[in-house]
C-alpha cells in the first residue's frame, strides 16, 4: 500500500516499538497517524517528538483492545493498522489469564474490527518466541513452533487467527517475528525488563552480572529502529499475507553481550553464572532474514555496539531527568 495521504491507527503506539514506528511513519507523506493505547505500559513521553507533528493524535476516548465499540469507532476512515498491543513474556508467564485476554481475545478483536471496517492491511507484532529454542541456525520462518511458554502461545494464536481471517474474509496482513529488540525508550525500571537492561542495572549498582546458563546462550539483538522500519516496509509492501523474521541474522552470546557492555562503560568485569531454572528463557535464537530481505526489502542497518552505546546514553539521560523531577 502506498503511504501517501493514508490514515493509520497504531495500536500500542505509545510503547517501545510502537512509538518508534510512529516517528518513522510521519517522516512519510501520510495524512494522519492515530495512537490507540491504554497506557498500561506505554507513555505519553515516548510520543513527545511525534506529537509536535500535526499529523499525530492520541485517541481521546482511551484505547483498549478489549473495548470493541471504541476500537471499531476508532477505525473509521483508517487505511492501515499497526498492532503492537500485548502483554510481555514474563507477565504472560505470571498471569496466563490476562495474557489470554489481551494477547488472544484482544488480537481477535483487532482483526475482527479491521475486517468489519474493511481495513486494507494489518501489520501485526508477532515474536521469535513462537519458535522456542532454535533447532537450526539461523531459523527460517518454516522452523517449527516449539514455544513452551504462554507468551509464545498467544503469538502463535494471533498468527493463526490472522491466517484464518485472510482465507475466510480476504483480510490482508503481515506478521513480524522480531528477535530480541533493544534501544531507546526500552523499559528499564518496571517489573518486566529485558536482559540488556538487567545487565546494565547490575553494572550500575556494582553488583555481579548474573548469567543464567553457561554464557554461550546466543541471541539476535536487533535495534528498535530496524523493527520500526520493518513495520513501515511491511505496510508499504504489496505482500497480502505472510510472516517474517526481523532481526540482524547475527548471533551474540550472553557472555559477549556482558563483556561488550563492560567495555563500553569502562568498568571492571564482575560476571557470575547460575543454573537456568526459568522455563520462559530459551537458549538459542537467531533469525534468518532472507525472506524479509526479499519480500519486504528489509535490511538491518544498526551495529550492536553502536546501538548499545546509544541505548546506554539514552538510559543515563532518562534516569537523570527522572531524578530531577
Ligand atoms: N520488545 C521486544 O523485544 C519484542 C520482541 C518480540 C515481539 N515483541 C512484540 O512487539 C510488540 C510491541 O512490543 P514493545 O516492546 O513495544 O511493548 P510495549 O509494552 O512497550 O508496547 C505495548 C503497548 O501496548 C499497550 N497496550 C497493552 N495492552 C493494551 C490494551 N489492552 N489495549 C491497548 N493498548 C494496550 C501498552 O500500553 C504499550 O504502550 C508486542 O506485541 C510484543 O509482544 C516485542
Amino acid at each position: 500500500m502506498k503511504l501517501k495521504n493514508k490514515r493509520f491507527l497504531v495500536i500500542g503506539g505509545a510503547g517501545f516499538i510502537g512509538s518508534h514506528t510512529v516517528e518513522y511513519l510521519i517522516k512519510n507523506d501520510v495524512k494522519e497517524v492515530i495512537v490507540f493505547d491504554n497506557f498500561f505500559r506505554g507513555k505519553k513521553e515516548n510520543l513527545m517528538s511525534s506529537l509536535n507533528s500535526k499529523k499525530v493524535k492520541v485517541l481521546e476516548h482511551g484505547g483498549d483492545i478489549l473495548q470493541n465499540d471504541i476500537l471499531e469507532n476508532s477505525l473509521m476512515g483508517i487505511d492501515g493498522v499497526f498492532h503492537f498491543a500485548a502483554l510481555w513474556l514474563l507477565q504472560c508467564h505470571e498471569y496466563p489469564e490476562s495474557a489470554f485476554k489481551t494477547n488472544v481475545e484482544g488480537t481477535f478483536n483487532v482483526i475482527n474490527s479491521c475486517r468489519k471496517k474493511k481495513i486494507k492491511k494489518i501489520v501485526f507484532s508477532s515474536s521469535a518466541s513462537v519458535y522456542g529454542d532454535a533447532l537450526e541456525e539461523p531459523m527460517p520462518e518454516t522452523h517449527p513452533f516449539n514455544s513452551k511458554n504462554f507468551y509464545g502461545s498467544t503469538k502463535i494464536a494471533g498468527e493463526a487467527m490472522l491466517n484464518a481471517f485472510h482465507y475466510r474474509y480476504n483480510q490482508n496482513y503481515v506478521g513480524l517475528r522480531y528477535m530480541n529488540v533493544y534501544g531507546p525508550r526500552q523499559d528499564y525500571s518496571g517489573a518486566y525488563v529485558a536482559v540488556i537492561m538487567k545487565m546494565l542495572d547490575s553494572i550500575d549498582k556494582n553488583e555481579y552480572v548474573t548469567i543464567f546458563g553457561s554464557g554461550k546462550e546466543s541471541f539476535d539483538f536487533v535495534s528498535v529502529k530496524d523493527c520500526a522500519r520493518a513495520n513501515i516496509l511491511a505496510m508499504e509492501s504489496e505482500i497480502k499475507q505472510g510472516f517474517y523474521n526481523i532481526g540482524t541474522g547475527k548471533k551474540t552470546s550472553l557472555i559477549k553481550l556482558a563483556n561488550t557492555l563492560y567495555n563500553i562503560l569502562g568498568k571492571k568485569k564482575k560476571i557470575r553464572f547460575k543454573k537456568n531454572t526459568n522455563s520462559t528463557l530459551v537458549k538459542n535464537r537467531i533469525g534468518c532474514i532472507k525472506k524479509a530481505a526479499h519480500d519486504l526489502k528489509y535490511v538491518s542497518k544498526f551495529d550492536l555496539e553502536k546501538g548499545l552505546k546509544e541505548l546506554i546514553l539514552w538510559r543515563e539521560n532518562h534516569k537523570k531527568k527522572n531524578e530531577e523531577k
